[in-house]
């Protein structure tokens, strides 16, 4: 994948510094590739960088250095940002940012405004909130929904242009756990059925675990990156860790002896850990 037609997301030596004075590295040499339908999580310490890597990459922000390339195209090259950031790519932030006074039908056109005619607009918005199961909620005020239905308002809005791309900083930050797996169960099925790549910022593992990849962020740099398996590979990868697989891998052949397993189960066991259950 040389080309770089094949990436929704390209990043290359891309900074951000603030401030003149003492300066902060806001992003600091940042090289990062998302394919096509990928669902990336990135995570890290407060003021590591994330908010403003997602903002540079929706171009919310500019870089001081480096470029980003959105579906090959470079953002410094853009003749209109307004037109981008409505059509290409689609936000969602912990705070929902729903306005108060449009319904949840109203909240989702807004971003149609200018690309689609009353009739569409309808049509997509009645659409969207029911992928997002909110059908019956059409004409709530965001005031008269839950904080997780709120935010999968947020998500049908992110969606309303069909962007290939959406960027989601902690979009489950302000939810509790239930709502925020119905929220992350809602982002993995429309990256299956839409195909749409997803990058989410967030601190929380059960979030991340449930994405194809995650990124760490520490100072501005990326330091580490985590493909994740199957849900059958991430399984034996916490038993390998546990007391029973620590025993099974350092083969402590008496201690499994004492809780009777055979030296044919262990030899068998251990290899089935070894091949599947490795950190690759
Ligand atoms: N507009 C700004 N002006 C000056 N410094 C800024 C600005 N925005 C961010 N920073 C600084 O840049 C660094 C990265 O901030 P950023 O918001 O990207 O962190 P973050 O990883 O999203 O943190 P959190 O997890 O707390 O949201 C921080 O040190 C922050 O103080
Ligand atoms: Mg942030």
């Amino acid at each position: 994948m040389s080309d770089k037609q094949d990436w929704v997301i390209e990043t290359k030596n891309l900074t951000r510094i603030y401030g003149d004075g003492d300066q902060i590295r806001a992003l600091d040499d940042v090289n990062l590739r998302i394919a096509p339908g990928e669902l990336v999580a990135v995570m890290g310490p407060s003021g590591s960088g994330k908010s403003t890597l997602l903002n540079v990459i929706g171009a919310l922000d500019v870089p001081t250095t480096g470029q980003v390339l959105i579906n090959g195209q470079d953002l410094s090259d853009l003749k209109d940002k307004d037109v981008f950031r409505a059509k290409t790519v689609g936000f969602v932030f912990q705070l929902h940012n729903l306005l108060p006074t449009l319904t949840a039908r109203e909240n989702v056109e807004v971003p149609m405004a200018g690309y689609a005619s009353a009739k569409e607009k309808a049509r997509r918005s009645k659409e969207l909130l029911e992928l997002v199961g909110l059908g019956d909620r059409m004409k709530h005020l965001p005031g008269q929904l839950s904080g997780g239905q709120r935010q999968r308002v947020a998500v049908a809005r992110a969606l309303a242009n069909n962007p290939r791309l959406i960027l989601a900083d902690e979009p489950t930050g302000s939810l509790d756990s239930t709502s925020g797996q119905e929220l992350m169960a809602l982002v993995r099925e429309i990256n299956h059925t839409q195909g749409t790549t997803f990058l989410v910022v967030t601190h929380d593992l059960t979030v991340s675990k449930q994405t194809n990849r995650i990124i760490v962020m520490q100072d501005g740099r990326i330091t580490r990156e985590d493909r994740i398996g199957s849900p059958l590979e991430e399984d034996l990868k916490m038993w390998r860790y546990s007391g029973l697989g620590k025993k099974l891998v350092n083969e402590d052949v008496e201690s499994l002896k004492q809780i009777g397993m055979t030296k044919k189960r262990m030899r068998s066991l251990r290899k089935f850990l070894l091949e599947f259950g490795s950190d690759r």
